[in-house]
Formats: structure tokens, C-alpha cells, sequence
């Protein structure tokens, strides 16, 4: 068995997060949700806001989610934001106890579910992420990553779970694979469960499981404008789309291959606003990768002569700049103020 040793290590070792400073289900709820794709330290400040502002779910359920949605600004992956919401409006007064009733709850998946009932209420449940499955992987000595192999993972790490520190035997594996076994560099010599690893025997530790070919993600060339009219600008919400979803931004779109970057922002403005730029005069190129592809904008400013032929779908509305701060944008929205203001 592991886990004697892997809890004496946890209890020396165990990284100091705001989540884990009490288990009240619905931070460790809220913590899960943020940390889903998102790195450790990306979402300590966030947790730590979030929870300054709406420290209780009944907080959360009786806030507006316009400010909701702008406290997970730059968090990306928004859909998490609208599922804890409407969690908030769908629950009681606590989040359930049991795996059946967890998983419904729109945005837990099993992974979640596990480690939540693990974490916050001491069930018997191992959530394996990535770091969980990678120690598995390499304590077992299994290279190739196959169903089979996960499978003999799983097995292993639910047989060795604490039974009376679920949630520590949880984190516990979470902090050894982000720290001493982490995917490029592993420090063995330091690892309570060394002796126990057939990775560590090879010498090789970093070479299991075999790494899957990374995908290239690709670039997508676009142009936006902002749209300036008697000193306020134009932004657009985008709708309940699976990306960015809520969050507001300025007109633009993909350029067509057969486009040039100004012909593509005048066609864009048309097709989304109804407007017609005739002179959208080139600001600079914002460059940001999102998770599955990234983007390079090409920025303009355009000032249509007049806005009486505006015909929008989306939501959308004039601001002064200075209450841009109101609204949650995208994180390449966020570049593209930092150019505007070299300007004014
Ligand atoms: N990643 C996911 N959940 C975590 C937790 N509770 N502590 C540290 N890293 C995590």
C-alpha cells in the first residue's frame, strides 16, 4: 500500500491553496470548477476574489450574472461560469452529497463529481485527472496509453485510497504529480513512493507513459474594428455560443483568403452591423492563443458617417471607454484597449 507513506509526505509537503484552508462544499465545488484546464496559480487569484464576493452560495444565487461573469473575466472557458450560476439557481441551500445527483448538475463530469464527494465530503471516490493518471502510469510501469492500461490505473489508485482521508489521498496526488512528478521533470530522489515505482527503477521515469503526438492548433486571421461614433464605441455580445460565450467584444470576423485585412473588416462591419466604413484606418496586430487555436487581429478604427441603418441581432451597445471595465471581454479584447491607448 501507498498511502501511509504518500500522506506522511502530504502532511509535510501539502501546498498551501486558499481552497484547502476548510473544505465547505461549496468552495471545494467552485475551486474544481475553476480548476478545470486551468493551471493552479492562474485560478488562486480568482478563487480568492470570487470568494471575497460571493463567500456562500446564497450569495452567488442572489447575485446578477452579468457581474458574476465579469469576476471570471480572463478565466476563459466561460461555459464553467454559466454552469455554476445556473447551478446556484437550481440547488437549495447545499450542493448533494452523492455521486448520482452531482453528476447531473450541469458542468460535473465524473472527474469533478469524484473528487468533489472526495474533497468536500470525505467519500470514498478518487478523482483522477491527469496528474493522478501520469503517477499511476509510472508507479505501475505501463507505457502505452490504452484503455486497458487506464483501466489497470484506476484499479490501482481506488485500491490504495485511504479510506479514512479521501480527500488528502486525493490532493495528495494531485501536489506529487504537479511538483516531484510532473510531466517533463521528475524528482525522484525526493518521492515518498520511489521505492514503490517501476519508472523509477528504468531510469528513465519521464519516458511513461509514451507521449502522445502534440496537435498543432491553428491560426486564424481576423479583423475587428472599433467602431467609433460621437466619442462612443460600439460593442457586441456574443450569444450563448460554446466559446466566449456572454463575453463582449468589438465587430470584426475571419478574413477570407481572397481578402485583404481592410476589405475583410469593411464586409464584416456590413454583415454584422448593417454600417458602412469606408475608411477603417489600421491600429496595430494583436496576437492570443486560446486553447484550441489562436488568433491574429488585425485592429482598426472607423468612424461610420452616420449609424441610422444599424441593425444588430446581438445585444449590443455604445460606451465610453471608460466603462469598458463593466464589461467582461475576451482576453484578445483586452490586448487590443492596451494598443487603442497608445493612441489616445
Ligand atoms: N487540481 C484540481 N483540483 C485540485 C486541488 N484540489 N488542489 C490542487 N490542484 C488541483
Amino acid at each position: 500500500m501507498i498511502n501511509d507513506k504518500l500522506l506522511n509526505w502530504f502532511d509535510q509537503n501539502k501546498r498551501d491553496l486558499p481552497w484547502r484552508h476548510y473544505r465547505d462544499p461549496y468552495r471545494v465545488w467552485v475551486s474544481e470548477i475553476m480548476l478545470q484546464q486551468t493551471q493552479v496559480k492562474t485560478v488562486v487569484p480568482y478563487f480568492q476574489r470570487w470568494m471575497k464576493r460571493y463567500p456562500t452560495l446564497k450569495t452567488l444565487k442572489n447575485a446578477n450574472y452579468e457581474d458574476v461573469l465579469k469576476m471570471w473575466e480572463g478565466l476563459g472557458y466561460y461555459s464553467r461560469c454559466k454552469n455554476i450560476y445556473k447551478t446556484s439557481q437550481l440547488i437549495n441551500c447545499s450542493l448533494p452529497n452523492n455521486y448520482q445527483d452531482l453528476i447531473k448538475l450541469p458542468g460535473i463530469g465524473d472527474y469533478t463529481a469524484k473528487t468533489i464527494l472526495s474533497i468536500a465530503f470525505e467519500l470514498p471516490y478518487v478523482g483522477i485527472d491527469t496528474n493522478l493518471e501520469r503517477v499511476g502510469y509510472r508507479i505501475l510501469g505501463l507505457k502505452s496509453k490504452t484503455k486497458r492500461n487506464h483501466k489497470r490505473v484506476v484499479k490501482f489508485l481506488e485500491a490504495n485510497q485511504d479510506k479514512n482521508r479521501p480527500g488528502d489521498y486525493n490532493e495528495a496526488l494531485m501536489d506529487l504529480g504537479s511538483s516531484i512528478c510532473s510531466s517533463q521533470t521528475t524528482y525522484c530522489t525526493e518521492c515518498p513512493l520511489s521505492k514503490d515505482c517501476r519508472a523509477y527503477v528504468s531510469l528513465s521515469p519521464t519516458s511513461y507513459p509514451k507521449s502522445g503526438i502534440s496537435k498543432k492548433v491553428p491560426e486564424y486571421n481576423v479583423a475587428v474594428s472599433l467602431i467609433k461614433h460621437k466619442n462612443k464605441f460600439l460593442i457586441t455580445r456574443r450569444s450563448n455560443t460554446k466559446f466566449l460565450s456572454g463575453l463582449w467584444e468589438f465587430p470584426g470576423g475571419k478574413i477570407e483568403k481572397s481578402e485583404t485585412a481592410r476589405q475583410a473588416i469593411i464586409r464584416e462591419v456590413k454583415e454584422e452591423t448593417n454600417l458602412n466604413i469606408f475608411n477603417p484606418t489600421y491600429l496595430g496586430n494583436v496576437k492570443h492563443k486560446y486553447s484550441h487555436f489562436g488568433v491574429n487581429i488585425s485592429l482598426f478604427i472607423s468612424s461610420p458617417e452616420s449609424i441610422k441603418k444599424l441593425n444588430i441581432k446581438q445585444e449590443h451597445k455604445w460606451i465610453n471607454l471608460k466603462s469598458i471595465d463593466k464589461y467582461p471581454l475576451p482576453k484578445a479584447n483586452h490586448k487590443m484597449l492596451d494598443i487603442l491607448q497608445k493612441f489616445y
